[in-house]
């Protein structure tokens, strides 16, 4: 059967104006530099970044990690130098996991709860040293750093059990606040966290303390380098699928978003990066609360990997992290951080 008259498309108006060659050259503003610039829609900048550091105990230490060439643990006396260099490169803020010695972990994880535990002398060290000195410090509210079987709750029946958690997560996020930290990031995906923490962090004369929700966390096989990093690969027993999302799921996504926004969160986290630039754009468009993007271990090694092995060019490094500013989001956690902030200048 015939039609008649034109396909009429949804946009009849914009297709017009567009046009078609040889009139047309999308060439044509790319041609130079500054042109190139002039129609630059996205663009990352040392603003954007967030730095993990991991500690280790002991004094002088800078201990290399296998599977994430050049990054390293630092003992809290190299603390300050790591500062100075986030003050001098302007990166907003350093988040700060422990590599908690064996002797110290246990079922319970109570080393979480330590006044005089890794993250808690780092807080103190650096608040006392940096008190004026614009930068955030964050740190993980879980206990998969301080638990002998490396998860990130408490084991009651083989199950992490979600309410007993809690309990302990709401004390840790207050000694963190304590401590001095101004941003508390929960990645313990136990439901319900974000609001008992909120409520607590108010009741306790922390009204300002800001909540960086790991809202969607995936349970993912990226992570296997960060492990390494703490301390927690060898220990793992199973996996996280009971507490962490499904990878196949985006709409489940939506749901953790707005319950963690109404539970009081200030902003939230996509982890992992770069496999889930699709979910990063689907919770921004259907949120207006920044995003944060964790650019993880096992992305950083892959891609640190490719410029060590001269696979990859040094600039595949901005070009990662600008997917993500493209997808929405307004910062990114990223191992590269004091490398790109060299990069930028
Ligand atoms: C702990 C935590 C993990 C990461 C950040 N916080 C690992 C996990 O959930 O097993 C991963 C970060 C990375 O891979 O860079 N709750």
């Amino acid at each position: 059967m015939k039609r008649k008259g034109k396909i009429k498309y949804k946009s009849d108006l914009t297709m017009k104006n567009i046009g078609s060659y040889p009139e047309v050259r999308l060439r044509r503003n790319r041609k130079s530099e500054w042109s190139r610039r002039l129609v630059q829609e996205n663009s990352l900048s040392t603003n954007d970044l967030i730095w993990p550091i991991f500690i280790c105990d002991g004094k002088n230490k800078t201990e290399s990690i296998k599977t994430m060439p050049n990054v390293y643990r630092y003992s809290i006396d190299s603390l300050d130098r790591i500062v100075e260099k986030a003050l001098k490169n302007k990166i907003p803020m350093i988040a700060l996991f422990p590599n908690t010695p064996e002797i110290k972990k246990n079922a319970k994880g109570t080393e979480a709860l330590n006044k005089n535990n890794l993250i808690c002398k780092a807080l103190k060290q650096i608040k006392k040293n940096y008190k004026r000195k614009d930068i955030g410090i964050m740190c993980d509210v879980a206990l998969d750093p301080y638990t002998s079987h490396g998860h990130d709750g408490i084991i009651i029946d083989n199950y992490v059990n979600n309410d007993q958690t809690l309990k302990v997560l709401v004390k840790q996020a207050l000694l963190q606040a304590k401590m001095g930290c101004d941003v508390i990031a929960p990645s313990d995906m136990m439901d319900g966290r974000i609001g008992l923490i909120r409520k607590a962090l108010d009741k306790n004369g922390f009204k300002n303390v800001q909540i960086l929700s790991y809202a969607v966390k995936y349970a993912s096989n990226f992570y296997g380098p960060f492990r390494d990093a703490v301390g927690s690969k060898k220990s793992l027993k199973g996996d996280k699928k009971s507490y962490q999302m499904d990878f196949n799921n985006s709409e489940e996504a939506l749901r953790e978003t707005l319950l963690d926004i109404k539970e009081g969160a200030d902003f939230v986290m996509v982890k992992p990066g770069m496999p889930y630039l699709d979910i990063i754009k689907l919770v921004k468009t259907n949120f207006k609360i920044p995003v944060f993007a964790y650019q993880v271990s096992g992305e950083y090694s892959l891609i640190m990997n490719g410029i060590k092995n001269k696979i990859l060019k040094e600039a595949s490094i901005i070009e990662s992290l600008v997917a993500f500013k493209r997808a929405g989001a307004s910062a990114i956690v990223t191992y590269f951080a004091d490398r790109v902030a060299k990069i930028l200048k």
